[in-house]
């Protein structure tokens, strides 16, 4: 079963931005296209463990701090290198100005 935990307040994140989210010891990022839909993956890249919220969301690509990877963060489909895995994604869901993440 789905355990929905809240993440943030709806506009906490600009659009086409990201935000880092850390919950029971595990580290998510959630974002915000450009068309203002909410999604959410694991918090560091797949490549060397970095925290992809200081990456850079363009579109529906988020692109890793340090190296420059990228990665679609609605699919979690690795998209550059030097990433040649997925990331996990999480489902979302607003409900009452709430952004909250399904673990
Ligand atoms: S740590 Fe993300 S691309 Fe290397």
């Amino acid at each position: 079963m789905t355990d929905w935990v809240a993440a943030c307040a709806e506009g906490d994140i600009d659009e086409e931005d990201v935000m880092r989210f850390d919950h029971a010891g595990r580290t998510f990022a959630i974002y915000r296209s450009p068309d203002d839909e909410y999604f959410a993956t694991d918090g560091l890249c797949t490549h060397e463990k970095v925290h992809l919220a200081d990456g850079l969301v363009m579109d529906e690509i988020i692109e890793c701090p340090k190296h420059n990877g990228r990665f679609n963060y609605k699919t979690g489909a690795a998209r550059g290198a030097p990433v040649c895995v997925n990331l996990a994604t999480y489902p979302v869901k607003v409900e009452g100005g709430q952004v909250y993440i399904g673990l």
